[in-house]
């Protein structure tokens, strides 16, 4: 018997608990920074309606009326499609072992807050002294000791939660986090809108720049900011809905994760660039010179930042840092459960011997990211992951379901039990217009990565990066799975019906 969330509730935590995660304060201020600031808005909501909204519906109800994880769900409706599912959740391990290091090193800041010990130079303290980086990303440099105990107390932590299960583990997880989560970014905000100079950095995210919108880049930042921030396609939305029950309405949930997660990120966008306003202020620079951080935003600009605040500062990091760490780890459990279900629909295994099956691996991969080049090998399997995995499974997601398929028998199914009415319009958006432009700028963006490769890193990185991702589709494709993981329910829509 397939578990089940304990209430509507539950999955609405978890499913917001997952969307809303490091994407939203440690990816969002630095993508929309190194976009145009405010230029990258409009492409930006136009993703999250075009895309992300319709994507989240169909997920859904793809999970909950299939009931199984993305390789089951796909290969129930066509054998065929089985692959699309798999490479997600490739897509999913490969986040998952990287985020992990992200939150390791959030951990370690919750406690150097207090000290401020990042000194007057944050920027050598991470890199020197927290990372030990080496300058070169062409071998691992050795394992960086020091941050093994909190690796250790962060893979602890997951372990028994993904032991426990959806709802003895996830659920209350989420019920533990998100209240914090919402009550620090609370303080933030009024911390930071408090500030002189917090007007400059608003303005910088807010103004739109509309030059920045004939870049094909910024367009293919926002669509990968929106997948990656709602949690779309790459395996988890599909995992957490296919334990609903099946008359469960998931339109209005849909609605209602895309809310609270974008809303929350704007919120929080407006505590990052208030503050990012005031020490552009303090240090009498532009907004634009202080945000230009990149992947190091957290943990090189943000501890400036704070050391720089009028009084309080250690409390302040610390919030910071918390707010951080759980809303990465909520969003952690999720990506790594989306693997897990995938792994024992098609074994017909317990949870139990699933989660070990996944854990240990990951376990032993996520070392890569805590030796002395990991942050290299980070910047680089996060941008393979989301400009060329989140995007390429996107497309061909919508290419299978929209044209291969019947989207208009699973808009009937979510509608059978929907509160409101989805509109044509559902289909549009998913046959048409994100193909179109998701297709358009993944071609050029790859056309970019082909011809320069991604930030002057060796290129064999991001090509063990690629070549995972497609052979564990092949691989875990071609292996034999138990008769139940190729058996759709009777009234989901089939192929041939
Ligand atoms: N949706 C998750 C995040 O934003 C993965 O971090």
């Amino acid at each position: 018997m397939r578990d089940q969330w304990n209430s509507k509730l539950a999955f609405i935590l978890a499913a917001i608990g997952s969307a809303v995660g490091l994407g939203n304060l440690w990816r969002f201020p630095y993508i929309a920074a190194t976009n145009g600031g405010g230029a990258f808005i409009f492409p930006y909501l136009f993703a999250i309606i075009t895309a992300g909204i319709p994507i989240l519906i169909l997920e859904y109800t793809l999970g909950k009326t299939y009931k199984a994880g993305a390789p089951g769900t796909f290969a129930r409706i066509n054998r065929k499609f089985e692959a699309l599912g798999w490479f997600q959740v490739a897509i999913s391990f490969l986040i998952t072992v990287y985020y992990f290091a992200i939150v390791v090193w959030v951990l370690c800041y919750i406690g150097y807050s207090f000290t401020l010990s990042w000194g007057d130079d944050a920027t050598t303290f991470f890199v020197s002294d927290v990372l030990q980086a080496t300058s070169s990303a062409d071998g691992t440099g050795g394992l960086n000791v020091q941050l093994l105990i909190p690796f250790f107390i962060v893979w602890a932590i997951v372990a028994i939660v993904m032991y426990r299960g959806i709802n003895k583990g996830i659920d209350i997880a989420c019920k533990v986090c998100l209240p914090i989560l919402l009550l620090c970014t609370a303080v933030m905000v009024i911390r930071g809108i408090t500030l002189p100079g917090a007007i400059d950095g608003l303005e910088y995210m807010f103004h739109p720049d509309w030059s920045a919108i004939a870049k094909t880049d910024v367009w293919v930042a926002a669509y990968g900011q929106v997948f990656f921030s709602l949690s779309i396609a790459f395996a988890i939305m599909i995992s957490y809905a296919s334990f609903l029950p099946k008359d469960e309405d998931v339109v209005n949930t849909a609605f209602l994760t895309a809310c609270c997660n974008h809303g929350f990120e704007i919120f929080a966008g407006i505590a990052i660039f208030s503050i990012l306003g005031y020490m552009a202020n303090v240090q009498g620079v532009g907004v634009e010179e202080v945000a230009a951080g990149g992947i190091g935003l957290a943990f090189m600009v943000f501890p400036t930042a704070i050391s720089s605040l009028p009084a309080l500062n250690g409390l302040f990091g610390a919030v910071f840092f918390i707010t951080l760490f759980t809303a990465g780890f909520t969003s952690l459990i999720s990506i790594i459960q989306a693997v897990i279900t995938g792994v024992q629909d098609k074994w017909e295994m317990s949870h139990t011997k699933a989660a070990t099956a996944v854990m240990v691996p990951a376990f032993v991969v996520s070392f890569v990211f805590i030796t002395r080049s990991g942050l290299d090998y980070l910047d680089y399997a996060d941008y393979i992951a989301n400009s060329f995995g989140i995007v390429l499974a996107g497309i061909v997601e919508l290419v299978l379901i929209g044209w291969f398929f019947k989207p208009e028998k699973l808009r009937e199914v979510a509608n059978l039990t929907s509160n409101f009415s989805v509109g044509q319009w559902w289909t549009w958006c998913l046959k048409f217009v994100t193909i179109i432009v998701l297709g358009y700028t993944f071609i050029i963006s790859m056309t970019g990565f082909i011809r320069e490769g991604y930030g002057g890193y060796p290129l064999w990185i991001g090509i063990i990066c690629i070549a995972f991702l497609i052979l564990t589709a092949i691989v875990f494709t071609a292996m034999k799975g138990k008769p139940s993981f190729y058996q759709k329910p009777d009234d989901a829509p089939g192929y041939d019906d």
